[in-house]
């Protein structure tokens, strides 16, 4: 009656985007179902203690009302099974509360023995809503709730129980909760009465706390869990001390739980309204909830945690009731020199989270993230845009006067230096193929390491226009009374070579006084 009262209450608050149809995924957030966790997860959740695995003990049933006795046998050294094994008592008895025949199974631990848990280990992160327990024997004196969201790591308890609990845990406050995620100790589950089929429930969210916006973080750190864990750490003992460790006594006391069931949902940030098994999950119990979140909004993860690749425009975020906080984006542009790329983070941080596409197999001779440059050895087309086919060409280069084995400029862009198409040459080479000598040399030559030698021209001695000698022969190009291979004897009949416009000056010898003119 308790369970059916409290999933009035809270109904409106945890599901209130529930139930989610495949189309509510696009409007606003989705949540797919939620379920009893345990289901298809027997194997993951264990007990420290567990009456009879080392074969039969006795085990007895008071009642504080009436002083009899009645004591029976438990032997868990094999699963429960409704036909030969019905002594067994493991933990996984506790996901049904009714075996196929319709008879109660429960988990019973060692007698006796106070601190026992009980653990459920998760394949990932869960959206957990709220636990009912509902016990066989006297509920613990004292008990704790705690979870992990980082699969056993780290340990954070949910929740005190205890009789008294100012006595059990005098450091955790008593009082009814203030907000939603106040530690608190709570008395009301702890009672001695009734002394079989108590419950104990506990809601992650307390329906009489409104909260404001659900999706805040702390709301969220509270929801999430990969691991939770059940501490009973105190026994009711009626008046007895567990300190007298005489079988007839300890006989009387364990923990005995009918049943207990994990609510909860697989967790998608409201990015999916359904999921399926986690990577390596092979149960396959119709019942199961599972934990891999089927992503929608563009977004990817287990839990729908982040933007699929190349949809990064604007950042990722929960859904919302009226608003999706789908991821946007747009896959690559490889200026039409690929159909593939793939996403980089470091490129996309590189960019000031514009874009992290980067094109695969870029054709037509290009490179770059974008295929947006020529290969090596090609150059754009001085006309044709990057997104012609045949924007970039082969450079050609000398062989003979160049250097890098033929490798060019692949663009112009002035600022640095670059002439599309030009080729490296050597020392005293120029031209865009590297097929002239630089003014001043002669002799282009494969063999010589600069391209071409020096003429040697005498300065003073050779043309002020035009090249100062001959790129073939090397021959230099003299002043009108200048002579000689490198310019530096003046003709016959003229002296001082100097940078006079013509070189050198005449003699101008005296006819009557000089045999010649020279
Ligand atoms: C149970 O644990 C508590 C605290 O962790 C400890 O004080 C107590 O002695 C333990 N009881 C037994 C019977 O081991
Ligand atoms: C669940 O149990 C199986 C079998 O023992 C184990 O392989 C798996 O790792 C467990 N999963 C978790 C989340 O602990
Ligand atoms: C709880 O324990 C404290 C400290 O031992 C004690 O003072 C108090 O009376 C107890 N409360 C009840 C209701 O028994
Ligand atoms: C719960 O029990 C486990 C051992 O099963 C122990 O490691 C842990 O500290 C206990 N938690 C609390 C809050 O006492
Ligand atoms: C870019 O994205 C990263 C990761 O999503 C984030 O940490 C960072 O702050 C963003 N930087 C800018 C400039 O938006």
């Amino acid at each position: 009656a308790e369970v059916a009262m409290w999933n009035k209450v809270i109904l409106p608050v945890v599901a209130q985007e529930l139930p989610s149809t495949p189309h509510a995924c696009m409007e606003g957030s989705c949540y797919p179902a939620t379920g009893n966790l345990l289901i298809g997860r027997a194997i993951n959740l264990t007990a420290t203690s567990t009456c009879g695995l080392d074969g039969p003990e006795q085990y007895c049933i008071v009642s504080h009302l009436q002083d009899v006795s009645k004591c029976f046998k438990c032997d868990s050294q094999r699963p429960y099974d409704a036909y030969r094994h019905k002594k067994s008592h493991r933990v996984e008895n506790v996901i049904y509360q009714r075996d196929s025949r319709g008879e109660l199974t429960w988990w019973q631990s060692v007698n006796g023995e106070e601190n026992v848990s009980i653990r459920l280990n998760l394949e990932a992160m869960f959206h957990f809503t709220h636990l009912i327990m509902k016990f066989k024997s006297f509920r613990p004196a004292a008990m704790i709730i705690e979870r992990s969201s980082d699969f056993g790591r780290t340990w954070k308890p949910y929740r005190y129980y205890a009789y008294n609990c100012t006595k059990t845990f005098p450091w955790v406050p008593a009082h009814s909760l203030l907000f939603t995620d106040e530690l608190i100790c709570e008395e009301r589950y702890s009672e001695i009465e009734p002394s079989t089929e108590g419950e104990v429930i506990y809601k992650v969210l307390d329906p009489a706390i409104h909260v404001k916006d659900p999706y805040s973080l702390g709301i969220q750190d509270l929801l999430q869990i990969t691991n939770l864990r059940i501490n009973f750490t105190k026994l009711h003992t009626l008046g007895d001390n567990l300190l007298d460790r005489r079988p007839d006594v300890l006989q009387k006391y364990y923990y005995a739980l009918y049943e207990l069931v994990v609510r909860g949902s697989c967790f998608c940030y409201g990015h999916a309204s359904e999921c399926a098994p986690v990577h390596g999950v092979t149960t396959r119990d119709p019942g199961m909830i599972h934990g891999r979140c089927v992503c929608k909004h563009n977004t990817v993860g287990l839990n729908c945690e982040r933007c699929r690749d190349f949809y990064h425009d604007a950042p990722w975020r929960p859904a919302e009731t009226d608003n999706t906080h789908t991821c946007r984006g747009k896959k690559c542009n490889c200026n039409g020199h690929s159909n593939q790329c793939h996403f980089d983070m470091a490129v996309y941080l590189a960019t000031g989270n514009v874009s992290g596409g980067v094109c695969d197999n870029c054709l037509h001779n290009t490179m770059g993230h974008n295929c947006e440059t020529c290969k090596p050895f090609y150059y754009q087309h001085p006309t044709r845009d990057i997104r012609d086919p045949a924007a970039c060409i082969p450079c050609d280069c000398d062989p003979v006067g160049s250097v890098e084995g033929g490798v060019c400029d692949s663009h112009t862009d002035l600022d640095l230096g670059m002439i599309g198409g030009q080729c490296r040459c050597k020392q005293n080479v120029r031209g865009q193929r590297c097929d002239y000598c630089k003014e001043g040399h002669y002799g282009l030559s494969l063999d010589n390491p600069l391209g071409c030698q020096q003429c040697n021209c005498d300065s003073r001695g050779i043309t002020m226009q035009g090249a100062p000698c001959d790129q073939i022969s090397g021959d230099c190009s003299c002043k009108r009374y200048v002579t000689g291979r490198y310019c530096n004897q003046c003709l016959p009949e003229y002296w001082g070579l100097s940078n006079d416009l013509a070189g050198c000056r005449p003699c101008d010898c005296d006819f009557g006084g000089a045999t010649s003119s020279r």
